[in-house]
C-alpha cells in the first residue's frame, strides 16, 4: 500500500517547509510518514490515512491504540502512570508497548501497528 504524498525515502532528515520532520515508518503498512515534531503518534497516523483503532478519542482511556515502538522507543516521552494503567489492558503488551495518543513525535520511529489493534475502514485488513 502506499501513502501518496506523504511517503518520503530512507535516510537523513527530511526538511519540509524548512523544518526537520522526524520519520516514522509504519508496519503492517510499509509506510514512512514525515511528522510535524510534537505531534501524537495517533494524530501523524491517522493524519496519512493510517488507521489506527482510538475508541476514546484520543483521552488515554482505552487501549485500543496500542502500538510496538521497533526503533527510537527513547526519543519519546516518559510513559505517565495513567498510559501504563491503561497498557495494562492491552493484548499483545510487549517492552515498548506504547498508546499511539499519548506518545509525542520527536525523532525518527519504527512503529508495528499488533494484529490485535483494529484497523478502521482499510478494505484491505
Ligand atoms: Fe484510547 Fe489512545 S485512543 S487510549
Amino acid at each position: 500500500m502506499s501513502q501518496e504524498g506523504s511517503a518520503i525515502t530512507a535516510g537523513s532528515p527530511t526538511a519540509v517547509d524548512n523544518e526537520i520532520m522526524p520519520k516514522v515508518h509504519i508496519y503492517p503498512q510499509d509506510v514512512e510518514i514525515a511528522v510535524e515534531p510534537g505531534k501524537t503518534l495517533l494524530d501523524a497516523a491517522l493524519d496519512n490515512n493510517i488507521k489506527i483503532d482510538h475508541n476514546c478519542g484520543g483521552n488515554c482511556a482505552c487501549s485500543t491504540c496500542h502500538v510496538v515502538i521497533d526503533e527510537g522507543f527513547s526519543t519519546l516521552n516518559e510513559v505517565t502512570e495513567d498510559e501504563e494503567d491503561m497498557l495494562d489492558e492491552a493484548e499483545e503488551l510487549e517492552e515498548t508497548s506504547r498508546l499511539a495518543c499519548q506518545c509525542k513525535v520527536t525523532g525518527d520511529l519504527v512503529v508495528r501497528i499488533p494484529p490485535k489493534t483494529d484497523l478502521l475502514d482499510d478494505d484491505t485488513f
